[in-house]
């Protein structure tokens, strides 16, 4: 099995959406940490606040929420892989997504729409625009789901159901690539020590630190599955029991238990519906 570092040093050019905090953030210094050469583009927003020559860090600002911005920013993603790495294997790491938490359709409806639209069709907007560049050059496509996406998520249902649909359509996306030169992994973390909490409405502190993983550990893990060939890996051996049980229980069940879990851990009272 190769190495995290000869696997990266296989691909020329590493396209990352979300670079800007948190797990994206981390893709993109150990990409670059490993793989010195490689040419990386990321999408977001906001710029990644990351000290590498713009050579080497390409950004492309867009906000991937907006189905027109996805168009225009797959055309400067192919225009940065002609100009800067014509050649060789290209890795797109598919990151960029939110939760929230409460009662649907808590905060607001616009705002349980945009987190589909991001967390959802941007993915399969973006894979698509670049499938047959991909296809032509080889590589891989990571896309960043949850251990949400095992079991319904209450209090987090469209994020759970979000990241159920990037896991389910990874693993066949995946088994539709075989023999292609193209492949595709689903990386489902748990609690992870980012900004994600804090946007997703949860109170600081709320996951104990004892549940929670480092960005580097996440990373870490995500690039030995792609190394070792893998179609999906749940990063961290808590979440793995996690989801080992929740595989186990009926789904209402687990509907009913996620309820009791995510109270305790996260508000002590989900706001009552507007409605
Ligand atoms: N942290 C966790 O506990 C956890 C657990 C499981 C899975 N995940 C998943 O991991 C991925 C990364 O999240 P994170 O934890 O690193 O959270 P984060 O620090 O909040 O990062 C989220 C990234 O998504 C980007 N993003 C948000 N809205 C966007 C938009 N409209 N257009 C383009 N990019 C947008 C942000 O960039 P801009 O704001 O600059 O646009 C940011 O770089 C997400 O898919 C999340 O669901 C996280």
């Amino acid at each position: 099995m190769p190495s995290s570092t000869q696997m990266l040093r296989s691909f020329s050019a590493v396209i990352v959406t979300g670079g800007s905090s948190g797990l994206g953030k981390a893709f993109i210094e150990h990409a670059v940490t490993l793989h010195p050469e490689a040419r990386v583009c990321n999408l977001s927003r906001k710029k990644p606040a990351i000290n590498i020559a713009e050579h080497t860090l390409r950004h492309v600002a867009c906000d991937l929420e907006e189905k027109t911005e996805i168009t225009r920013a797959a055309e400067e993603v192919l225009i940065f892989l002609r100009s800067v790495a014509p050649d060789g294997r290209v890795l797109l790491i598919n990151n960029s997504g939110f939760g929230s938490y409460g009662r649907f359709p808590a905060p607001t409806l616009e705002h349980q729409l945009g987190m589909v639209d991001l967390n959802v069709r941007a993915v399969v907007h973006l894979t698509g625009l670049l499938l047959p560049t991909l296809k032509t050059r080889g590589g891989a496509i990571m896309n960043i789901a949850s251990t949400a996406a095992f079991q319904p998520t209450t209090y987090m249902a469209t994020y759970g159901a979000t990241k159920a649909f990037l896991l389910h359509w990874s693993l066949a996306l995946n088994e539709e690539l075989r023999g292609s030169g193209l492949r595709a992994l689903a990386v489902c973390p748990g609690p992870t020590a980012t900004n994600f909490g804090q946007r997703a409405g949860m109170r600081i502190g709320s996951v104990p630190d004892s549940l929670s993983m480092t960005c580097d550990a996440v990373v870490g893990a995500a690039f030995r599955a792609l190394a070792a060939g893998r179609a999906q890996v749940v990063t961290g051996w808590k979440n793995k029991l996690l989801v080992a049980f929740s595989a186990k229980i009926p789904k209402p069940l687990a509907a009913r238990g996620s309820a009791v879990a995510l109270e305790k851990f996260r508000l002590k009272q989900a706001a009552p519906s507007s409605s």
